[in-house]
């Protein structure tokens, strides 16, 4: 299941989040295993990015996680390996699902960017695969 997952791309990783607007501004919402496909265990979030940040540049053995630009703007780009997807994220009512097994990478933070991450487990410095040679390795490339 794994490895055919790995051989399909990113067609489905943006997911509409419930918007509900009024004259008073916005309300987005994330409820686990109803718009996200796993129960939520970690949030974190990045600001204060300097425009040229290169950030994450990393894979994840199990970790599920849905990325969402809280404000501002930035680029993300998936690669499971097989297939890779550009995704330019600045909508606080879509989030960016990434399963296991995906080499991420975030570019070109707007001012005042804050990109949300939704995580399905804990802080796990062995779930990260750091080396992209060693996930290639890792996802049979
Ligand atoms: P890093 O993985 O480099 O961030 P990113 O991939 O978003 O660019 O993490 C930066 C530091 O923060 C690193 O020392 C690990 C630590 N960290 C935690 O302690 N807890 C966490 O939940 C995360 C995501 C990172």
């Amino acid at each position: 299941m794994e490895r055919i997952n790995n051989m399909v791309g990113f067609e489905n990783s943006l997911i509409k989040l419930p918007k509900i607007a009024d004259p008073r501004g916005c309300l987005s919402v994330v409820e686990a295993r109803r718009h996200i496909p796993f129960d939520i265990k970690r949030v974190y979030y990045l600001y204060n990015m300097p425009a040229s940040a290169k950030r994450g540049a990393h894979g994840h053995r199990t970790l599920e996680q849905c990325i969402i630009p809280m404000a501002g703007s930035f680029e993300i780009s998936l690669d499971n390996g097989f297939a890779k997807k550009s995704f330019h994220l600045k909508d606080p009512a879509e989030g960016l699902y990434i399963p296991p097994m995906v080499w991420r990478e975030l570019v070109d933070f707007s001012s005042g960017a804050v990109c949300l991450v939704i995580a399905s487990d804990f802080y796990n410095e062995n779930d990260y695969f750091r080396n992209y040679d060693g996930f290639l390795e890792a996802v049979g490339r």
